[in-house]
C-alpha cells in the first residue's frame, strides 16, 4: 500500500531518486498516505451495527381450534433497545401474554402455530432456533415474571433452594447461600438469612412475588418480562413492587417489558407504551408524549377509563362493549364497534400502523384529524 502510494504520491519516480531524495519522498508520501486515511475516515465514518436487543418483526400467531385456525396475534412488530422499558397495555384478551410467551418461544405448539414474523433476540431469529438454543436464551438473555407468584412457586420446596435451582440453571457456579442471600438483598426482602428457610407459604403475596423476580434476576438476563406481576397483589404492595422494578432497571441497566391493563401506572416506569387491541399494536409511542396527547381512540378511551386523583373527578367512561374474541375480528378498523369517534369507512378499510409523527405509530384512518 505504501509503494502505491510512494508510485502515485511522490514527484519523483524511486528508480531515479538519491537516498535523500528517497527519504523525503517517503515522508511526503507518508504524510499523504494518513491525510488520505483521515480524510477518507471523515468521509466514511465506521459504522457499528447496533442490533436491537429485541426485535419482533410482523408477527403472526394462530391458536388452532377443530378445523378453524384462529388469529390471536396480528402483525405485531415491536423492537426494545437494551435498558428501554415498555409497556404493553390493553384490555383482557388483546393478545398480551401471548405476544410476551413468544419472545422465548413459549406458547405451546400446538395449540399455537407461529404463522410467519421474526422474533429476533439480539439479531438472532428465536422462531429458527433448536431446543438446546432456546434453553440457554430462556432465562439467559430472557425472563418471566408472571401474574400469580403462588402459581409459579412450588408450595413445598424451601424459597432459598428454589432460587439456588435457578442459578445451577443458569450460573451453576454460584449456586450458594450467599448468592441466594444477595438476590434477596436486591428485591428488598428483609433478614434474608432466615427467609432462605422459608416455604412459599409463610411469606406474603408482595414477598412472594418479590421471590419470583429474584428467581428471574438469578440467571442476570438482558430482557425481564413481567406479566401484570402487581394484579394479584394490593395496592400498596402494587406500587412497592413497580418501584423495585424501576430500582432493578437503573442498577442492573436491563430492559423491562411490563404488561399491564392500567395506563394509570405507566408514566411512572415507561420509556414507551406499546397498545395492543384484538392481536394488533394500534398506537406506540414514548410514554410521555401518549400520556399527554393519546392518538388512538382506543388509547383515549383506556386513558379515560383510569381514575384521576387530582380533584376533578367526573364519572369515569367505561368502554361500551368488549374486545371481539379470536376469530370473530371485524374486517376493518378491529375497534370500529366500539369507537366513538368511527366514521363509515372505518367498518371495511383495516388501517395500517403508520408513523404519524416522529416516533408515534397509530393504526387509524383518522388519527390526526
Ligand atoms: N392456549 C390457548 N388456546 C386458545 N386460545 C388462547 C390460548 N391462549 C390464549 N388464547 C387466546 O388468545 C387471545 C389473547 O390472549 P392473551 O392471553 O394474550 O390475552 P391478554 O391480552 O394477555 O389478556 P389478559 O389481560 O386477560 O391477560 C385470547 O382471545 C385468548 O382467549
Ligand atoms: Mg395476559
Amino acid at each position: 500500500m505504501l509503494r502505491q502510494v510512494l508510485e502515485c504520491g511522490s514527484p519523483l519516480p524511486l528508480s531515479s531518486a538519491t537516498k535523500r531524495q528517497r527519504a523525503a519522498a517517503l515522508q511526503d508520501a507518508s504524510a499523504l498516505f494518513t491525510q488520505r486515511i483521515q480524510r477518507d475516515t471523515r468521509r466514511a465514518p465506521i459504522k457499528t451495527l447496533v442490533v436491537p436487543l429485541l426485535d419482533i418483526k410482523n408477527l403472526k400467531l394462530d391458536f388452532l381450534s377443530g378445523d378453524a385456525s384462529l388469529r390471536a396475534v396480528d402483525g405485531v412488530s415491536l423492537s426494545m433497545e437494551a435498558g428501554e422499558t415498555v409497556c404493553l397495555v390493553g384490555e383482557s384478551g388483546c393478545g398480551k401474554t401471548v405476544t410476551a410467551l413468544s419472545i422465548g418461544r413459549l406458547v405451546p405448539t400446538p395449540p399455537a402455530n407461529y404463522v410467519s414474523g421474526e422474533v429476533l433476540l439480539n439479531g438472532r431469529d428465536v422462531l429458527k432456533m433448536s431446543p438446546a438454543e432456546l434453553r440457554d436464551i430462556r432465562g439467559g438473555v430472557v425472563s418471566y415474571v408472571f401474574q400469580e407468584p403462588s402459581a409459579s412457586l412450588n408450595p413445598v420446596i424451601r424459597i432459598g433452594k428454589q432460587i439456588k435451582e435457578s442459578l445451577k440453571l443458569h450460573r451453576p457456579e454460584k449456586a450458594a447461600d450467599e448468592e441466594v442471600i444477595r438476590l434477596l438483598k436486591l428485591v428488598r426482602i428483609p433478614a434474608p438469612e432466615s427467609r432462605i428457610r422459608n416455604y412459599p407459604f409463610e411469606m406474603s403475596g408482595g414477598m412472594q412475588q418479590r421471590v419470583m423476580i429474584a428467581m428471574a434476576l438469578a440467571s442476570e438476563p438482558k430482557l425481564l418480562v413481567a406479566d401484570e406481576p402487581t394484579t394479584a397483589l394490593d395496592v400498596t404492595i402494587q406500587a412497592q413492587i413497580l418501584e423495585l422494578l424501576l430500582d432493578l432497571k437503573k442498577r442492573l441497566g436491563m430492559s423491562i417489558l411490563l404488561i399491564t391493563h392500567n395506563l394509570g401506572i405507566v408514566g411512572d416506569i415507561a420509556d414507551r407504551v406499546a397498545v395492543m387491541y384484538a392481536g394488533q399494536i394500534v398506537e406506540l409511542a414514548p410514554a410521555r408524549d401518549l400520556l399527554r396527547r393519546p392518538l388512538h381512540p382506543y388509547t383515549k378511551a383506556l386513558m379515560n377509563s383510569v381514575p384521576q386523583l387530582n380533584g376533578t373527578a367526573t364519572r369515569l367512561s367505561a368502554i361500551p362493549g368488549s374486545v371481539p374474541r379470536i376469530g370473530n375480528f371485524p374486517p376493518g378498523c378491529r375497534f370500529f364497534p366500539r369507537c366513538p369517534s368511527a366514521k363509515p369507512e372505518c367498518a371495511n378499510t383495516m388501517p395500517e400502523l403508520v408513523e404519524v409523527e416522529t416516533k408515534r405509530w397509530v393504526r387509524c384512518l383518522y388519527a390526526n384529524s
